[in-house]
């Protein structure tokens, strides 16, 4: 029976019971509350290479070379996540390892998260909650003044399956969509009545800029300091992508410049993002902690899909969802 590791024991139970049809399961038990992105120990992910058949992972598990040198009867590696850029899927191909992900389920909850943080900083909402549970007066016609959403730009970067359902959401908000992705996409273009920019023109025009890109060297701080500073005065940010897309550093200086009226971030370059991060410390910043997928029936979705991956993988099948 083949041995099926999976690195933590906190995914719905069905993962565990759907693998169990095709393996023995070990599990990797935190002992302290588990932060989704904080990875397990580097020793515990290369032992289990180097014992099991199959790797169950999550973002934060660094699969990378190392871990897959020790991995001399490794076949399979699925991830819980559509995102992948935790595992070095060159050198697993190398290996002759398949990679397996869990795309599509998780995009309508990671859409409308990313139209929520949009909303919140337009809106000052999470400002709205604080002002309130602080106990400062207000003036109700005054207070918190933000912006509209109708008639206002959204530049989407980033077109994929993901930027795609965000588009959709701001359109029914009555924004005007534009995108830049890094191939065009004519027919979503067409379906959706949406218009294509260079990354350039979008940044400098639009009030709203979501960033919805995968993570790749190409697009490894893609929004930097003179992207930042060519943006139009007073748009927001929202990523809800991957963190290392935009260059922390430089989000910071555009903020405390005040070139920014916000930003609204789901992650970041380092995950756990610091309680004392710079941050933190602008009242026009929303922060969540990589929530993007966190809900109930899209993470059980994403353990289905993971599982049957596996499942499918030792029945001779094809995975569903093979990282090519
Ligand atoms: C993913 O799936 O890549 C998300 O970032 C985590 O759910």
């Amino acid at each position: 029976m083949p041995c099926i590791f999976v690195s933590r024991d906190t995914f719905p139970e069905v993962l565990y019971r759907k693998l169990s049809e095709v393996g023995e399961v070990r599990t990797y038990k935190y002992g302290k509350p588990a932060w989704l992105t904080v990875g397990i120990p580097k020793e515990v992910l290369k032992r289990a290479a180097a014992e099991c058949d199959a790797l169950v992972v999550f973002v934060g598990d660094r699969v990378d070379a190392e871990v897959l040198s020790a991995g001399s009867r490794l076949k399979i590696i699925s991830t819980v996540s559509v995102g992948y850029d935790h595992i070095d899927v060159a050198e697993a191909k190398r290996r002759g390892i398949v990679v397996t992900n869990t795309p599509e389920v998780l995009v309508d909850a990671t859409a409308d998260l990313a139209v929520g943080l949009l909303l919140a900083l337009a809106r000052r909402i999470v400002e709205g909650d604080r002002l309130i549970r602080e106990g400062k007066a207000y003036d109700i016609w005054g207070a918190l003044i933000g912006s509209d959403i109708r008639g206002k730009r959204a530049g989407i970067v980033g077109l994929g399956n993901l930027g795609a359902a965000i588009a959709r959401r701001l359109l029914a908000f009555g924004a005007e969509v534009v995108y830049w992705s890094r191939t065009r996409k004519p027919q979503v273009e067409f379906a959706l009545g949406i218009k294509y920019l260079s990354l350039e023109e979008l940044l400098a025009t639009s009030d709203f800029v979501v960033v919805s890109i995968a993570l790749t060297p190409e697009t490894y701080h893609l929004i930097n300091w003179e992207r930042l500073n060519r943006m139009k005065k007073g748009a927001y940010l929202v990523n809800v992508s991957r963190g290392a897309v935009v260059d922390t550093e430089a989000l910071v200086r555009a903020l405390r410049e005040g070139l920014l009226a916000g930003a609204a971030l789901d992650v970041f370059e380092t995950e756990p993002l610091p309680h004392t991060h710079e941050l933190a410390k602008f009242p026009n910043v929303v922060l969540t902690p990589h929530i993007g997928s966190a809900a109930e029936e899209t993470r059980r979705m994403m353990a289905e899909i993971a599982a049957e991956n596996v499942v499918r993988f030792f029945r001779g099948q094809r995975p569903l969802y093979v990282v090519e």
